[in-house]
């Protein structure tokens, strides 16, 4: 039984990722250091292990020694561009220097391949749409920057890899803030009758991919011989706001009209990620569509 750590394991997308990895009898250990994630979004089950751990702790190498992984599967991050623009020396600690120490272990410890989660956030503000992996990278925020100098250092290291561009994610358990993607925001919103606000016109383009998706593009990279790409993830298909608004307030019933509010700085006003590359390379094709995704959402 091969042995997968995930780091950010208890978060949305990593305790979707230990699900799945757990259905398909892989051995999985966990080091999350609960800043958002929660212990009780992982199961308790035989097969995986839980270190509440700090990536960037000294202790990491007791766990890479004690447990010898096959695989990595980092997705362990400080994710907010907010508090990345505030406290840019904590976004460099946990995704720079924390992503360094697990790359190290990973050389050392013989992990067959290290596979990690970047962001759309590396482009910056897009020259043309969709994006694909050759658009140039000019992150306009510390959190886009620590993301793109993860994956310098993850194309350095020697140790065979796959890196994963998201676009917004969505499904349940996403940490909720200000920031959270504004699915998760809407779907909070309509489910308690409380009033939805868009920030700016609302035609600003999204993609969106449903964490599901995210977790299976994990497994199949770890069962894949696909080595040493980097990979766009996400549906290539751009809503706006405002449309979206319209399918969630079908799909739940929602009465209220939106509140609109200022823009906010600093955003990209539309980003649409190309998925040629993964579709071709890793043979995936069954991305939910947004309606599907959002009737799952709206059940839970
Ligand atoms: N959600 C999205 O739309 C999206 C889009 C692009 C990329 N990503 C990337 O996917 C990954 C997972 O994001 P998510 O949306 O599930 O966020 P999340 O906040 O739910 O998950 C991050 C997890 O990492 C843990 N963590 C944070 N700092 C840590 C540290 N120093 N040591 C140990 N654990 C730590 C948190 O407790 C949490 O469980 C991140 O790398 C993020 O940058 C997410």
């Amino acid at each position: 039984m091969a042995k997968v750590l995930v780091t950010g394991g208890a978060g949305f997308i990593g305790s979707r990722v230990v699900e799945k990895l757990l259905s398909k009898n892989y051995s999985v250990c966990v080091i999350d250091n609960l800043s958002t994630g929660k212990r009780e979004n992982l199961p308790e089950c035989a097969n995986s292990t839980f270190y509440n751990q700090d990536i960037c702790g000294n202790s990491l190498e007791e766990i890479f020694e004690k447990e010898k992984p096959d695989f990595v599967i980092h997705l362990a991050a400080q994710v907010s561009v907010g508090n990345s623009v505030s406290d840019p020396y904590d976004d460099a600690r946990t995704n720079i220097l924390g992503s360094i120490n697990l790359l190290e272990l990973s050389k050392t410890y013989n992990v067959k391949k290290f596979i990690a989660a970047s962001s759309a956030a590396v482009y910056g503000i897009p020259k043309n749409l969709p994006i694909d992996e050759n658009h140039p990278t000019e992150p306009i925020s510390p959190y886009g920057l620590s993301k793109i100098t993860m994956e310098r250092y993850i194309r350095l290291s020697g140790v065979p890899y796959i890196i994963f561009r998201f676009s917004n994610a969505y499904g349940a358990r996403q940490y909720l803030s200000k920031e959270s993607g504004v699915i998760s925001i809407f779907d909070k919103m309509m489910k308690n009758n409380e009033q939805v606000s868009i920030f700016g016109d609302g035609a600003q383009i999204r993609d969106f991919v449903y964490v599901g998706d995210i977790a299976e593009i994990f497994e199949r990279a770890i069962a894949s011989d696909v080595n040493n790409e980097t990979l766009n993830f996400s549906t290539n298909k751009g809503i706006t706001v405002n449309e979206l608004f319209l399918m969630m307030r079908e799909i739940y019933g929602y009465k209220k009209a939106p509140v609109f509010l200022p823009e906010r700085e600093g955003e990209i006003r539309d980003s649409i990620l190309s998925n040629d590359k993964v579709v071709r390379l890793l043979r995936y094709d069954k991305f939910k569509t947004l309606s599907e995704g959002l009737e799952c959402l709206k059940n839970l």
